[in-house]
C-alpha cells in the first residue's frame, strides 16, 4: 500500500484513495502533491508539481520559485517565507520562532504506535500500514515524526505528529496540528455540525470563502457548539454525488478545524489541538503527540462519507467487547423523577420496566450525598440512604433478580461546594486560588490533570462497582472550563492545563475499564457536549442530547449520523408534553425516532394506560427484532429533515436480505403532493417483499421508482377512507425482506 519512489516520493495507496507527497529538493520540506481517488503509481510525480514565478520572499539566495508560500505542504512552519498558518510553532530559548524542519527518513510499520491515555485507531497488522516520515530541524535537534496510516478496506488515512525533544534546550510548543494538508480547490462548500446544550449536531453548509474559516472550542470540551468534524465537498455534492473530503478528530478537548484558502486558491486545511490558550514546555526526553485524525475521502457524497466513518469506527475504534455485541433496552428514571425518588419508585419503575421487556435500569443522577438538587453532593460517591435505605448493592442485586441490568450515573470530574472533597482540597478546583472561580450548574471542575485527584475519584468508583452488580455506567459532565488554572503546574506550564486535563480524563476511562473490562459506558455532557471519536473508543454509545423531542431528535440523529454510527447515538422515548419544548407527539413517532439509535425509555413506565403498555411492548419487541440490522447494517440518509417538512433514512442489513426504512412527516398537510421514496443500497436483483403493503418489488425498482406512499390525503379521512387522519408527527416504519422464494 505505500509506494516510495527514489526515497523521495511517497505514495499511499489502496485502490480507492492516493495520498501523495514528496520532499521538496531546494527547501528540503514535504510537499503535497495529491490527495484523492487513487490514481495509478508512476515512476514519478514530478508532472504533478506546480510553480510559478511570483511576488514574493524566496528561500533559497538568487532563486525565485523556493517561496514555500507557494508550495503546498504537509509541515509548514513559520519563518521559512510561508505566510499562512503553520501546522507547527516553537518558541526557542532565544524568544524567536523560526524552525525549519527538513525531510531527514522514513519508516514503515505494521503496528500502531500506543500513546499512553490518548486514544487512537488500532488495527490488526494485515489491515494496515503506517509510514512514518521523519523531520529535523535545522535550528535545533527537535525532530517531528509524521504517522500516515493507510487502511486496507477504507478510503482513510489516519495522521498523528509526534515532536521530539533531545536536547537540554528548553523549548516551548505553541502550536502543532494533527494534520495539515494543502488542497488545490477553493470552489467549495464546507459542511460541519454546530449546536448548543439541547440543539446539537445541526449541519451547517457555507460555502467556502477566501481567507480562514474556523471551528473550534476553547470550553475543555469538544463541546455542543461544534463537533470536531467538517467536510469539504464540491458545490453540487449531494448525499449521493460528489467528492467529499471530511475530517473528524480523535479528541475531547480543545480543538480547531480550519480551512484557509489562499489567494491563489490553495485551501490550507488544518485540524488539531486548539492553539489558543495552549503551549507545551519541551524538556530533553520529552516527546508530545498530537491526537489522531481521520481524513476520509468520498467519491459520492456525505452518506458515502458517513458509512465509511461508520464501519471505520466501528472496526478501528470502538472498544471490540462493545462494537457489535448488542446494546440492552435501557430504563433511565431521569425525566420520570429527576433528582426526586426513593427506593420504592426506583423497585416500581424497574418492575414494569422488565414486565415490558427493558433489559438495563439506568439510576440516574441524585442517589448519592445528599443530592435533591443541582447544588449538592458532586464527589462524594456515597449512597444517599435517605432514599436508598439498603444501599446501592442490594438494590443493584434486585434489579438483577427482575432479570434487569443495572447501571449507575456518575460525574466523576465535577465537586459540589457541599462535601468534604471540596472542604478538604481546595488546590484540586481548577482556577486560579485568588481569582473569581465560577461556577456551572452550582459546580466545579476537579484538576484531572493531577494524578492523586484521579486516584481519588477511582477509588470512589471503584468502591461502588466493586460492591456492586454493576453492569453500565453513565459518565457525564456538565460544564465547561472557564478558568484554566492548575496549582499543581508551575506557571511556565500553564498552556499544558486544557490537555493535561483530558488526559486525566482519558486515564480515568483506562483504569475504569482495565478493571472492569466489559462494563458498558455511556458518555454524556449535559447530552451532546463530548460526542466526539475519542470518547467513542472507550464508550460506545454516547447521549446525543438531553432534548428528547422526537421532531428535534430527527435533526439531532441526522446530524450526528453524518460522523456516528447509529450504533453510538443514545436515543429514549420520553413523556408528552415533552419536557424541553412542551411537544405532543405520538407514542409511535417517540418509538419510531429513537429506533434509529441505541433505544430506550425515559419516562414513568408506571404512569402509562394499559394500551400506552402493550404498544411499548410492541415497540420493544420490534426494536429487538432489528436490533441487529440497526446497529451492524449500512445506513442511508434519505431526506433531511433539514431541507423540508419529511425525514427519512434506512438501515440495509450487510447481505442486503433485509432493510428498515423510517419515515417521518412533520407537519399534516392538507391535499398534499404524491409522495415517494427512492430507496438506496439494496441489491438490484433481489425481489424484497415489502411487509407493510404486503407487495413484492424488485431493489431496482425500489431505488429507481421508490416506495409510493398513498394514504396522505387528510381531509375528511375518516368520512371517505375509513382511516384516522395522521395530523402533525406522523411516522412510518417500512420493513424489507429479501422474498423467501428466491434465496
Ligand atoms: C445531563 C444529562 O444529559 C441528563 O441525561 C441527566 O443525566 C442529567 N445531566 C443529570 O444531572
Amino acid at each position: 500500500m505505500i509506494y516510495i519512489n527514489n526515497n523521495k516520493e511517497f505514495h499511499l495507496t489502496n485502490g480507492m484513495i492516493s495520498y501523495i507527497c514528496r520532499v521538496e529538493e531546494k527547501t528540503g520540506v514535504l510537499e503535497q502533491l495529491y490527495f484523492g481517488s487513487a490514481i495509478p503509481h508512476q515512476p514519478t510525480f514530478d508532472y504533478l508539481i506546480e510553480r510559478e514565478i511570483r511576488p514574493s520572499n524566496n528561500f533559497k539566495k538568487e532563486d525565485h520559485t523556493s517561496s514555500l508560500e507557494h508550495i503546498k505542504q504537509e509541515m509548514p512552519m513559520y519563518g521559512t517565507t510561508d505566510f499562512r498558518y503553520p501546522a507547527v510553532e516553537v518558541q526557542y530559548p532565544d524568544g524567536d520562532a523560526i524552525s525549519h524542519f527538513n525531510y531527514s527518513n522514513y519508516r514503515i510499520s505494521n503496528k500502531k504506535r500506543k500513546i499512553p491515555n490518548l486514544p487512537t485507531s488500532f488495527y490488526d497488522e494485515a489491515e494496515a500500514e503506517t509510514l512514518t516520515i521523519v523531520l529535523k530541524d535545522r535550528y535545533s535537534s527537535l525532530t517531528i515524526e509524521m504517522d500516515y496510516t493507510i487502511f486496507k478496506d477504507f478510503p482513510i488515512i489516519s495522521r498523528q505528529n509526534h515532536i521530539v525533544h533531545h536536547d537540554d534546550c528548553r523549548y516551548q510548543l505553541m502550536r502543532f496540528m494533527s494534520m495539515s494538508l494543502d488542497l488545490p480547490i477553493d470552489d467549495c462548500d464546507w459542511l460541519h455540525l454546530d449546536g448548543a446544550w439541547a440543539r446539537e449536531t445541526q449541519v451547517k453548509r457555507d460555502k467556502l470563502h477566501s481567507g480562514l474559516q474556523q471551528i473550534s472550542s476553547t470550553r475543555g470540551a469538544s463541546s455542543h457548539i461544534h463537533n470536531p468534524f467538517f467536510a469539504i465537498c464540491e458545490k453540487s455534492a449531494t448525499e449521493f454525488q460528489g467528492d467529499v473530503y471530511a475530517f473528524s478528530l480523535i479528541y475531547s478537548g480543545n480543538f480547531v478545524g480550519q480551512i484557509e484558502v489562499d489567494t491563489y486558491r490553495i485551501s490550507r486545511v488544518q485540524m488539531g489541538i486548539n492553539p489558543y490558550q495552549f503551549s507545551w514546555q519541551l524538556e530533553k526526553g520529552d516527546v508530545f503527540s498530537s491526537p489522531e485524525v481521520i481524513m476520509n475521502y468520498a467519491q459520492n457524497g456525505f452518506n458515502e462519507m458517513s458509512r465509511n466513518f461508520h464501519a471505520f469506527f466501528k472496526k478501528h475504534l470502538i472498544r471490540q467487547t462493545w462494537a457489535s455485541k448488542e446494546r440492552p433496552v435501557l430504563i433511565n428514571n431521569w425525566e420520570a423523577t429527576y433528582f426526586n425518588f426513593d427506593e420504592s419508585k426506583i423497585q416500581a419503575l424497574a418492575q414494569e420496566a422488565a414486565d415490558l421487556g427493558i433489559e438495563l435500569f439506568v439510576l440516574d443522577d441524585g442517589w448519592f450525598g445528599h443530592r435533591d438538587n443541582d447544588a449538592s453532593s458532586l464527589g462524594n460517591w456515597q449512597v444517599d440512604k435517605r432514599k436508598l435505605p439498603h444501599g446501592i448493592r442490594s438494590l443493584s442485586q434486585k434489579i438483577h433478580e427482575k432479570g434487569l441490568k443495572f447501571g449507575l450515573w456518575f460525574e466523576p470530574e465535577m465537586v459540589s461546594m457541599d462535601t468534604p472533597l471540596y472542604q478538604a482540597h481546595p488546590d484540586w478546583i481548577v482556577g486560579h486560588p485568588q481569582k473569581n472561580i465560577s461556577h456551572g450548574r452550582n459546580q466545579y471542575v476537579l484538576d484531572f490533570s493531577q494524578n492523586c485527584v484521579i486516584d481519588c475519584i477511582f477509588e470512589q468508583m471503584d468502591a461502588v462497582l466493586k460492591a456492586c452488580e454493576i453492569d453500565y455506567v453513565k459518565w457525564d459532565m456538565n460544564r465547561y472550563i472557564s478558568e484554566a488554572y492548575s496549582v499543581s503546574l508551575g506557571k511556565q506550564r500553564q498552556g499544558e492545563f486544557f490537555h493535561r486535563y483530558i488526559l486525566g480524563v482519558y486515564a480515568l476511562y483506562e483504569k475504569l475499564l482495565a478493571k472492569y473490562p466489559d462494563l458498558l459506558i455511556e458518555s454524556c455532557a449535559g447530552g451532546g457536549g463530548r460526542f466526539d471519536p475519542a470518547l467513542l473508543y472507550y464508550a460506545p454509545q454516547t447521549w446525543t442530547s438531553d432534548d428528547t423531542d422526537a421532531i428535534e431528535r430527527l435533526k439531532i440523529q441526522y446530524g450526528a449520523s453524518m460522523v456516528y454510527p447509529l450504533s453510538a447515538i443514545g436515543s429514549h422515548v420520553s413523556e408528552v408534553p415533552n419536557h424541553q419544548v412542551a411537544r405532543m407527539t405520538s407514542l409511535k413517532m417517540r418509538s419510531d425516532v429513537a429506533l434509529f439509535g441505541t433505544f430506550g425509555y425515559e419516562l414513568d413506565v408506571t404512569k402509562l394506560s394499559q394500551r400506552e403498555k402493550s404498544q411499548v411492548k410492541n415497540q420493544i419487541i420490534l426494536f429487538k427484532k432489528h436490533r441487529m440490522l440497526l446497529h451492524t447494517g449500512t445506513f442511508f440518509r434519505l431526506q433531511s429533515p433539514f431541507n423540508g417538512n419529511v425525514c427519512a433514512w434506512m438501515v440495509v442489513s450487510e447481505n442486503q436480505t433485509e432493510a428498515l426504512i423510517g419515515y417521518y412527516q412533520i407537519l399534516a398537510e392538507p391535499n398534499p403532493p404524491y409522495q415517494r421514496l427512492r430507496l438506496k443500497g439494496l441489491n438490484a436483483d433481489f425481489d424484497y417483499t415489502i411487509w407493510e403493503k404486503e407487495q413484492v418489488r424488485t431493489g431496482k425498482d425500489l431505488m429507481a421508482v421508490g416506495l409510493i406512499f398513498g394514504e396522505n390525503y387528510i381531509d375528511r379521512a375518516s368520512d371517505f377512507w375509513q382511516r384516522q387522519m395522521a395530523g402533525d408527527f406522523s411516522s412510518k416504519l417500512i420493513y424489507l425482506t429479501r422474498n423467501k422464494m428466491q434465496s
